[in-house]
């Protein structure tokens, strides 16, 4: 039977949540809720589905709401996310939650800690390895065909220049200089992290973790995070927004290397490769290859290249965990996958206001592992 939900914040991003849910048949969009009128009555209109005011009236009209799905934002797009995120729990409904899960540490702790004790999916959106190149990336390590990670280098970053991104475009930014850097980088850890594992040390520069000074250009960040992965592999992350556009790779790109060969990933939904090293099986012997030439790869095109397509994948693969009762420990793109990103972000930040200095991010809640998994 399909899950009824009920979406929370009917911005841009709660409505393209609620289309997902509209169109998935492991769904039943059954109500949307903004403290705004307007957005919630121009999504319930849209929808046909009726409109709350307040999550505390939605969940008392709907108290068979299965999943709260919130997507609410605020400060560094995260400090609107805990009030819902708690209530919905303490009603004991299972919660999806947009992406940073908080821009406040302490809370995204306790969010976490809250779901686990009273053990309901609280599933975050960390969108961006539901595609069909992490698919194949994911098979390529778990085949072995990677072997011993050595490295992860992953660049993202939004096209810009000095036009895209003026001060007038973005006012919710102001007086919040790490907006950037808690609002984006869940996003390129949460990527590192599902190939790499967990990250035990960082160090972070950021050239310009505030506003631009000239030209009244909004400068958002740009950050260079150098990283130790628990299984010893090295990583290294660049993020920027907007400053300047990216080159190879798209808008973001991922590379993990080790023994056995590598894989990347470019324009997050476009592209893998698959680099195998030389004297594998199937790959050209080293004695037959020039100094720093590689074997030809395998490469696979999507033909995708819109991101978008990511929505769908990853709130369908929610539905699909809570549908199928899977372990908690094992949902995919967890609220303990969003904090640890949120872990790696804090760290950065103290790494970058101690001038470079290595931080070891806080440890993760222990997993309660499910003796049925
Ligand atoms: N995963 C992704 O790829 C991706 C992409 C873009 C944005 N996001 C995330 O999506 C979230 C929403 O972004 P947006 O641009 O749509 O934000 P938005 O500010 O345009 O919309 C948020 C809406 O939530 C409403 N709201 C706030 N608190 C509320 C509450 N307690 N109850 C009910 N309604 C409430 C606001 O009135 C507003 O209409 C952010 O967290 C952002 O980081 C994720």
């Amino acid at each position: 039977m399909a899950l009824k939900v009920g979406v929370v914040g009917m911005g841009s991003i709660g409505n393209r949540h609620a289309d997902c849910h509209a169109a998935d048949e492991l769904a039943e969009l059954v109500a949307v809720c903004d403290v705004l009128e307007k957005p919630a009555d121009d999504a319930a209109e849209r929808l046909g589905v009726p409109a709350y005011y307040s999550l505390d009236d939605m969940l008392d009209a709907h108290p068979d709401l299965d999943v709260v799905d919130v997507t609410t934002g605020g400060n560094e797009n995260g400090s609107w996310h805990y009030e819902p995120v708690m209530e919905a729990l303490s009603a004991d409904k299972h919660v999806l939650v947009e992406k940073p899960i908080s821009n406040d540490i302490e809370e995204a702790r306790e969010m976490v800690a809250f779901a686990a004790a009273k053990d309901l999916y609280l599933g975050c959106n960390l969108n961006h390895y539901f595609t069909e190149p992490a698919e194949k990336a994911m098979q390529a390590v778990k085949d072995g065909k990677i072997g011993e990670q050595v490295f992860c280098l992953h660049r993202m970053g939004f096209p810009g220049g000095d036009i895209t991104y003026k001060r007038q475009n973005a006012p919710r930014s102001e007086a919040f200089p790490y907006f950037h850097v808690k609002a984006f980088l869940a996003h390129p850890f949460s990527i590192m992290r599902y190939f790499c594992g967990d990250i035990t040390h960082i160090q972070a520069f950021m050239s310009k973790p505030s506003f631009r000074k000239a030209s009244n250009d909004l400068m958002v960040s740009v950050n260079s995070i150098h990283v130790q992965f628990a299984n010893g592999c090295i990583g290294y992350l660049f993020s920027q927004r907007g400053d300047a556009t990216m080159g190879l790779g798209g808008w973001w790109s991922v590379e993990v290397g080790g023994t056995k060969g590598t894989f990347c990933i470019e324009n997050c939904v476009e592209k893998y490769s698959y680099f195998p090293a030389p004297g594998t099986e199937g790959a050209a012997k080293p004695e037959k290859l020039g100094v720093g030439a590689a074997p030809p790869p395998e490469v696979y095109n999507t033909g995708e290249t819109d991101f978008s397509s990511t929505f769908p994948r990853r709130i369908h693969a929610y539905l699909e965990d809570v549908t199928n009762g899977v372990p908690k420990h094992l949902l995919r793109s967890s609220g303990r996958d969003a904090l640890a990103t949120l872990e790696y972000t804090f760290a950065a930040i103290e790494s970058f206001e101690e001038g470079g200095v290595l931080v070891r991010p806080a440890s993760l809640p222990p997993i309660k592992r499910d003796p049925r998994a």
